[in-house]
């Protein structure tokens, strides 16, 4: 048991939402679901002590970057340090809705994979919203937005999403629904598809 992580929970039980990191096998399939040949930027949303950091860390390519957004300072303090001498990581003290501004910052026009731990069922329904128009906004063509939740209320909500697929996973303390959020590969791609489809339409009227 992580004790920063229990000392955490009892300081902001709403914010931090669990009173363990995530299991070893829960981190694997999540960095599983990650095509590391082709993931350049990756950012994550409630790094909490880093449990899932380390793993994209250990499995990114020397050119990728990871931003780790966090709000909790001690958490956030503590990823400073875990990830002071790795140039591709970028620890931010601060809210998940600043990606964008960050990644302004950085100098990246989008995001690959953007992965959350935060606890999206407590948020607000409008700042549930702006965040996943904002978490939208800045996956590249293609890109994913990988959540792991108790509930799976947020399938509801993510109705801009193109794609999305879940499982339930059980080998975690508490089991949780793993979603995989796509954005269409490319508006031009939809566009030439809606096109086929009303040509096809057409010819069969
Ligand atoms: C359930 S913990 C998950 C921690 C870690 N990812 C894991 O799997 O063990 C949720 C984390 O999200 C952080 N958090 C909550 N809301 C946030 C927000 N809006 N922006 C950034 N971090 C947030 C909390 O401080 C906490 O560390």
């Amino acid at each position: 048991m992580s004790v920063l992580f229990f000392k955490r929970f009892l300081k902001r039980p709403l914010q931090i939402a669990s009173i363990v990191p995530s299991s070893k096998a829960l981190v694997e399939r999540v960095a599983d679901k990650i095509d590391f040949r082709h993931a350049r930027v990756i950012a994550e949303y409630g790094a909490g002590e880093g449990v899932h950091s380390r793993e994209i860390a250990r499995r990114m390519s020397a050119d990728s970057h990871l931003l780790l957004f966090e709000l909790d300072p001690a958490f956030a303090r503590d990823l400073q340090r875990q990830f002071a001498h790795d140039p591709r990581v970028h620890v931010i003290h601060g809210d998940a809705a600043s990606l964008p501004d960050e990644l302004d910052r950085c100098g990246f026009d989008n995001c690959d994979y953007i992965l959350s731990g935060i606890p999206f069922s407590i948020l607000k329904i409008d700042k549930k919203r702006a965040l996943l128009q904002k978490t939208y906004d800045a996956l590249a063509p293609g890109g994913s937005f990988i959540i792991y939740q108790v509930t799976n209320e947020l399938r509801q909500h993510a109705t801009l999403f193109e794609h999305a697929h879940s499982e339930y996973f059980l080998q975690n303390i508490p089991p949780m629904f793993i979603t995989v959020f796509q954005k269409a590969v490319s508006d031009g791609a939809h566009a030439a598809g809606a096109e086929l489809s009303r040509i096809a339409v057409n010819r069969h009227a």
